[in-house]
C-alpha cells in the first residue's frame, strides 16, 4: 500500500449536531496519532469542484476546547447539487464526477473520510469506484435510517430537542385545554417521532411506517376526555401522509418540493371530528443545530478514531457503524442498502402499545 500521508476530511449531505467532534476526533487521531496532515475540503462536494480546490489544512490548533460542543460543521456541506447530475445555469444537468476526482487527486490525497447519510454516502461511493479514490464513510443523519449501524451522528441530539419540544408543549396544552400536534423530521424514518413521543410522554405518534385512520386518533382523544384529560399531545413524522395516502408537501422558494404539512392536515382534521381546541407546532432545522448531546459526542469521537484506523489499515470502502456497544465497520454499499426505519413490531412500537400510546392502527 501507498504510504499514507494526506488524509481528506468533508462533511456531506445535511448538517445535524457532532458533526465538529467527528472532525475533531479525525485530526486528533491522524495527526496525533499517525503524524498525517489532514484537509478539510469545504461544503463537500462543492469544494472539490472549484478551482483552486476549496480546502483548508487542520492543525490541532483550531481543535479548542469548544469546537467538540459547537454545532454545525466548521466545513460547510451542501446537501443539493447531486454531481451525477449537477445543475447547471441553462437549467441543463451536468455530471461533474471527473472533476471531483480530479480536485481529490489536485490535492494528492492519500485517502479520504467522507461523513454522510445514506444519499450522500451512495453518490460519494460511486464517485470513489469510478475514480479509484480510497474512502472511509461516517454516518450522519438526524433521521437515524442508515443500515448496519444502531446509531447516526446527530440522531440523538435531534431526539432531545423533539423530546423537549414535547416537555414544552405538554403544560401549555394542560394550561389551555388544547389537542397539541408536534411535526418533527426524520424522512421516511419515524425514528425520531417515535422515540421523543414516548420520552416525552405523547398520546397519539403517527410515523410514515405505520398506516392509521384518523378516527382511531380522535377516538383515542375522546377516550382521554372520557378518563377527565382536557388536553393531548400527537407527535407526527414529517412523511406522514393523508389518511387515504397522498404525500403532504410544501413547495419552497426555489421550487422543490420538501416536506410540510401533515401537522397542519391533522391538527385541522381533529378539531373538526372532535371539537377540541388544536395548535400545530413544526420543529424544523432546530432539531439540527445547537450543542451536540454527550451521545453524540461520543459517537462521533468513537467514530472519527475508529475510521482513521480504518485508512491506517488499508481497509477502504468501509462504513463504521454502532451495534452491541462496540464500534464495527461494514461495507458501505451493504449499509445505504438497507434503510433502517421502525420496525412497527420492534420492541419501541410495542413500548408505545404496552403504555397506551395510540399508534394511528388502532384506538
Ligand atoms: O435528512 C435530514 C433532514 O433534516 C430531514 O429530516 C429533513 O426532511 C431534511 O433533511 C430537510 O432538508 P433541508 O435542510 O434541505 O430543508
Amino acid at each position: 500500500m501507498r504510504e499514507m500521508k494526506r488524509l481528506g476530511i468533508m462533511t456531506s449531505g445535511g448538517d445535524c449536531a457532532g458533526l465538529n467532534a467527528v472532525i475533531r476526533a479525525v485530526a486528533h487521531r491522524a495527526i496525533d496519532g499517525y503524524g498525517w496532515r489532514v484537509f478539510g475540503i469545504r461544503e463537500g462536494t462543492l469544494g472539490f469542484l472549484r478551482r483552486p480546490v476549496d480546502y483548508e489544512e487542520l492543525s490541532l490548533k483550531i481543535f479548542t476546547g469548544n469546537i467538540l460542543r459547537m454545532g454545525g460543521t466548521i466545513l460547510g456541506t451542501t446537501n443539493h447539487g447531486d454531481p451525477f447530475a449537477f445543475p447547471m445555469p441553462d437549467g441543463s444537468t451536468r455530471d461533474r464526477t471527473d472533476e471531483i476526482i480530479e480536485g481529490y487527486r489536485l490535492l494528492e490525497l492519500d485517502a479520504m473520510i467522507v461523513v454522510g447519510g445514506d444519499g450522500s454516502l451512495d453518490i460519494l461511493r460511486r464517485i470513489a469506484q469510478k475514480g479509484e479514490l480510497r474512502i472511509v464513510a461516517i454516518p450522519k443523519t438526524i433521521d437515524n435510517d442508515v443500515g448496519l449501524t444502531e446509531n447516526s451522528v446527530g440522531y440523538s441530539t435531534a431526539v432531545d430537542v423533539a423530546t423537549e419540544a414535547v416537555d414544552r408543549l405538554a403544560p401549555t396544552a394542560t394550561s389551555h385545554s388544547r389537542v397539541m400536534v408536534l411535526e418533527v423530521m426524520g424522512r421516511d424514518a419515524g425514528h425520531i417521532a417515535l422515540n421523543a413521543g414516548i420520552s416525552g410522554g405523547a398520546d397519539v405518534i403517527l410515523i410514515p411506517e405505520i398506516p392509521y385512520k384518523l378516527a382511531y386518533v380522535a377516538r383515542k382523544i375522546e377516550a382521554l376526555k372520557a378518563q377527565g384529560r382536557s388536553f393531548a399531545l400527537i407527535v407526527v413524522s414529517e412523511a406522514v401522509r393523508t389518511e387515504d395516502g397522498a404525500p403532504v408537501r410544501v413547495v419552497d422558494a426555489e421550487g422543490r418540493r420538501r416536506y410540510g404539512g401533515i401537522g397542519q392536515y391533522l391538527g385541522e382534521r381533529l378539531a373538526e371530528m372532535t371539537g377540541a381546541e388544536t395548535r400545530v407546532t413544526v420543529l424544523g432545522h432546530v432539531q439540527r443545530g445547537g450543542t451536540p448531546s454527550p451521545r453524540d459526542r461520543l459517537f462521533a469521537s468513537a467514530f472519527g478514531v475508529h475510521a482513521v484506523d480504518l485508512v491506517a489499515q488499508g481497509k477502504f470502502d468501509r462504513m463504521v457503524a454502532w451495534s452491541n456497544r462496540a464500534c464495527i465497520d461494514v461495507p458501505i454499499a451493504d449499509a445505504i442498502a438497507r434503510n433502517a426505519s421502525v420496525d412497527p413490531a420492534g420492541a419501541l412500537a410495542r413500548t408505545a402499545r404496552g403504555l397506551g400510546i395510540c399508534l394511528g392502527d388502532a384506538p
